[in-house]
């Protein structure tokens, strides 16, 4: 009755940033993402018959609404599985900085819906894993997959259709991603905040959602094509437009600091004066992920560093579905079924 699964981080090209229904966590809109190793989780679960959860994050035990979090997800799975009656051990580790406010919930859940599932020995597909990741966060949907992964959104009445499904395959296009990191400390708003007050109260917020419909098929078809500079446009235009629909909430969710902008400039200084091929991102919180070729990495990282309160840079490529282990050994691998 136990299971280690690894999941990797992943950061969306295309935003998620609204919710069709809080519950079910449905998305209102698709998104688009690359996952990106190193940035790894690993979550070991074990099911017991003692009397409550047990988690351990990163050799700690978590207490409070983070170990709520996970104690709402594991509710899930025995409902939906016929656990009743069963608790979990969970010892999770991440092998990049939490505190830093980089996405960890996203392989955060991804690789606790396999261990969980598979320490159970369930026999579940790739679409239920992803419903099932989803539940925990709508991003942990995407770092089930490899490589380049699209997210459809949902509806109450079509709860089904938001799953994760792959574009390309972790070996189909070799970017890179120079992760600069501008404070240290976990973010003030979480995603699930932040989106909601957006949703709640920015004007913007049914442009955003209709912009993301339009920018899908042009994302996927960049990423298809293997175009840098299509790519480039459209993920730019979605973090900003997203940060635009957050900015104009009441109050406004603002997710940036001054170093945040410097590094937009200086994105857009490297591209259009230099000639390097590359392109911004940013998530809900104040660093930014500068995605580029293999040849440019160096050239990035340099220029990165040089900005006045860039706190570190990690490095990432694009990586490959979660999957379990055992020790050193992968057991499966995760499949498209
Ligand atoms: C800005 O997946 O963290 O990173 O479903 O509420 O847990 P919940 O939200 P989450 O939101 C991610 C928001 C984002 C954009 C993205 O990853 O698509």
């Amino acid at each position: 009755m136990s299971a280690t699964a690894i999941a990797y981080s992943n950061i969306a090209l295309i935003k998620y940033w609204g919710k069709a229904d809080s519950v079910l966590n449905l998305p209102s809109a698709g998104s688009i993402s690359a996952t990106l190793a190193p940035l790894r989780t690993t979550t070991s679960v074990s099911w017991t018959r003692s009397e409550h959860d047990t988690v351990q994050f990163n050799g700690e035990r978590s207490t409070g609404r983070d170990l709520q979090r996970i104690v709402g997800f594991l509710d899930l799975v025995r409902t939906s599985y016929d656990l009743e009656g069963w608790r979990a051990e969970v010892r999770t580790e991440n092998s990049f900085p939490t505190a830093a406010g980089l996405a960890s919930s996203a392989s955060g859940f991804a690789a606790l819906a396999l261990a969980a599932t598979a320490a159970a020995d369930l026999d579940v597909t790739m679409t239920e894993l992803s419903a099932l990741a989803r539940r925990g966060s709508g991003s942990a949907a995407r770092s089930l997959h490899g490589g380049f992964v699209r997210m459809n959104a949902g509806s109450t009445a079509h709860p089904e259709r938001a799953v994760a499904s792959q574009i390309a395959g972790d070996d189909a296009w070799d970017l890179r991603a120079v992760l600069a990191l501008t404070t240290v400390g976990r973010k003030k708003v979480s995603s699930t905040v932040g989106m909601n007050q957006t949703q709640d109260t920015s004007p913007y917020f049914d442009a955003w959602i209709a912009s993301v419909e339009q920018s899908l098929p042009a994302a996927e078809e960049a990423i298809n094509t293997r175009n840098f500079q299509v790519l480039a446009k459209l993920a730019e235009a979605s973090a900003l437009q997203m940060h635009a629909s957050a900015i104009a909430a009441v109050p406004g969710v603002l997710y940036w600091n001054g170093v945040t902008v410097e590094l937009i400039h200086l994105v857009r200084e490297l591209r259009e004066e230099h000639g390097v091929d590359v392109f911004f991102t940013i998530d809900a919180g104040p660093h930014v992920k500068i995605f580029t070729t293999p040849e440019y990495v160096d050239q990035v990282d340099a220029a990165v560093r040089k900005v006045p309160g860039v706190v570190e840079t990690l490095h990432a490529r694009i990586g490959g579905p979660a999957h379990l282990v055992d020790g050193e050994s992968v057991l499966i691998g995760s499949t498209n079924r």
